[in-house]
């Protein structure tokens, strides 16, 4: 039996396997699955996990691999006959190396997003990536998802943020490919493969991450706009001015924005009145005295004569600063507070993204009269999240048994404008029935050929991303 070996090699802080104990580990953030581990397997170190992973391969034990279990798409969440293991990255969260000449962290791949943050920050840099759940989701999973978030616009996503990976392959091997080099043309380049494989071809065991250099200065805006096009309009103004200053650009309707002050306790809207729509800007530099503030205010000045922007409030302090942003984050919460919901994070070209919005908006109140449409997200790199709501007087779990219908329709006005189904949450086990439609043909046929050469039993997260 693999559950003695595997005793014996990860000792008791090693090995979970009463349910009690599993359970944490068995259900995804939004609830929609509930797996059946066999066992949650915790190593201490890369050779403990590859060595674990040894004993796995022998006896055709199937492995998911898990982070900090924030998936939306329930990625990280075992099947529920319960043949498979977890294996937790959680005990392997040792920051290893921080280099501010190079600009690069070295961090085992269960340091949490908000940990490696840190890290950087203590070394006078700054990790730039930023999400809702960086506090929780761990470097690992965060790359395995190729993660987003608020700065895309400006950095790119998780995937242009890595240098070198360390990584145990499914049939134990480690490969060590932690390189810190910011040119390496040397056959192809394996790292971008496990980025975004979901924890289907490997276990990310550590990450060299780069860094840039932390802004001196920083200015936050919320700005009450009249429409989606008009948000648009004001992410072109501050586009043509200073490409280079813009951090976040994220857009958020009046309908999500209620969600958070009626459901998140002490959040306040720091303008006169309520708007339909809302835009958040960060601008930041490393340059000392760059008048970041006044580049901003002009900006704003010239948007509000045109009638781009109604009303706006710029943070005065860090304090500010935190409550604008927390009117942005907690927008997920909220939802979840508010009741069911169906989340499409989706994609398109960002001059498309009001087009978008107002067509996928009348498609989804034809098919549901009462249907509450919740779009927010990171407009300045056309990713939005179309999350719909249920209607207030119709069953949760009757509104989730319509999420197929839904997400066709969200879907049929993404692919017109040429857009992804998946822009950064990825595919776990809610959307490979939508891959042969989206990615068929060659594209599907290369990655299953990919999975096949790299686990050819099949170990490594099954039923996750390919269908
Ligand atoms: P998990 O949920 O544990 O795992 C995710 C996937 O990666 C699974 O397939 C798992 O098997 C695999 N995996 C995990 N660790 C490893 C590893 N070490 N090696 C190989 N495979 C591994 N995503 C965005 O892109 N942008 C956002 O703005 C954003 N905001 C969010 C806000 C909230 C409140 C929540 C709950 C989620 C959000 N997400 C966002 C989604 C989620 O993808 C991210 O939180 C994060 O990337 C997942 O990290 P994790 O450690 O929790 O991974
Ligand atoms: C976010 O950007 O806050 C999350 O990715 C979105 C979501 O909850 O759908
Ligand atoms: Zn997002």
């Amino acid at each position: 039996m693999p559950i003695d070996t595997l005793k014996s090699l990860l000792g008791p802080l090693g090995l979970i396997t009463e349910a009690a104990d599993t359970a944490a580990y068995a259900e995804d953030w939004r609830k929609l699955y509930r797996g059946h581990p066999r066992a949650v397997l915790r190593p201490a170190n890369t050779d403990e996990l590859a060595a674990a992973v040894k004993i796995c391969a022998a006896a055709g034990a199937k492995i998911v691999p898990q982070g900090g279990n924030t998936s939306m798409c329930g990625g990280a969440t075992p099947s529920e006959d319960g043949s498979e293991f977890i294996l937790s990255l959680s005990r392997m969260n040792r920051i290893r190396a921080i280099d501010p000449i190079d600009q690069t962290l070295t961090v085992d791949a269960g340091v949490t997003l908000k940990a490696a943050q840190n890290a950087a920050e203590e070394a006078g840099c700054l990790l730039p990536l930023s999400i809702g759940s960086e506090g929780t989701a761990q470097i690992g999973g965060v790359l395995s998802t190729n993660a987003g978030g608020n700065n895309t616009v400006r950095y790119g996503n998780a995937r242009d943020l890595v240098l070198g990976l360390e990584v145990v392959l499914p049939d134990g091997e480690i490969w060590h490919g932690l390189r810190q080099l910011r040119k390496d043309n040397t056959g192809y380049c394996l790292r971008q493969l496990f980025v975004g494989a979901e924890g289907t071809l490997g276990i990310i065991t550590a990450a060299v991450m780069k860094l840039v250099p932390q802004p001196t200065e920083l200015a936050v805006a919320l700005c009450a706009v009249p429409s989606p096009e008009a948000a648009l309009a004001l992410f072109t103004r501050f586009h043509r001015n200073d490409p280079a200053a813009i951090q976040a650009f994220e857009y958020m309707s009046g309908a999500g924005m209620e969600f958070v002050l009626r459901n998140i306790p002490g959040t306040t809207l720091p303008l006169a009145d309520r708007a339909p729509h809302y835009a958040l800007i960060e601008l930041a530099t490393p340059r000392p005295n760059a008048g970041l503030r006044a580049a901003m205010e002009l900006v704003l000045e010239a948007a509000l004569a045109a009638g781009d922007v109604t009303d706006a409030a710029i943070a005065e302090s860090q304090a500010q600063r935190a409550a604008i942003w927390r009117l942005r984050e907690e927008h997920t919460e909220a939802q979840k507070r508010e009741g069911a919901s169906v989340k499409n994070d989706v994609s398109v070209p960002v001059s498309k993204v009001p087009a978008f919005i107002r067509e996928a908006t009348l498609a989804c109140e034809a098919l549901m009269p009462g249907i509450r449409v919740v779009p927010f997200g990171h407009m300045g790199d056309g990713n939005i999240h179309f999350n719909l709501e249920q209607p207030v007087d119709m069953d949760g779990a009757a509104f989730l048994g319509r999420d197929h219908d839904i997400m066709d329709t969200v879907c049929a006005v993404v692919r017109k404008y040429d857009g992804s189904f998946s822009a950064e949450h990825g595919i776990g086990q809610l959307k490979p029935y939508m891959m042969p439609d989206w990615r068929g043909g060659a594209e599907l046929a290369v990655m299953q050929r990919i999975k096949a050469a790299i686990d050819p039993a099949g170990m490594m997260n099954p039923g996750k991303v390919l269908p």
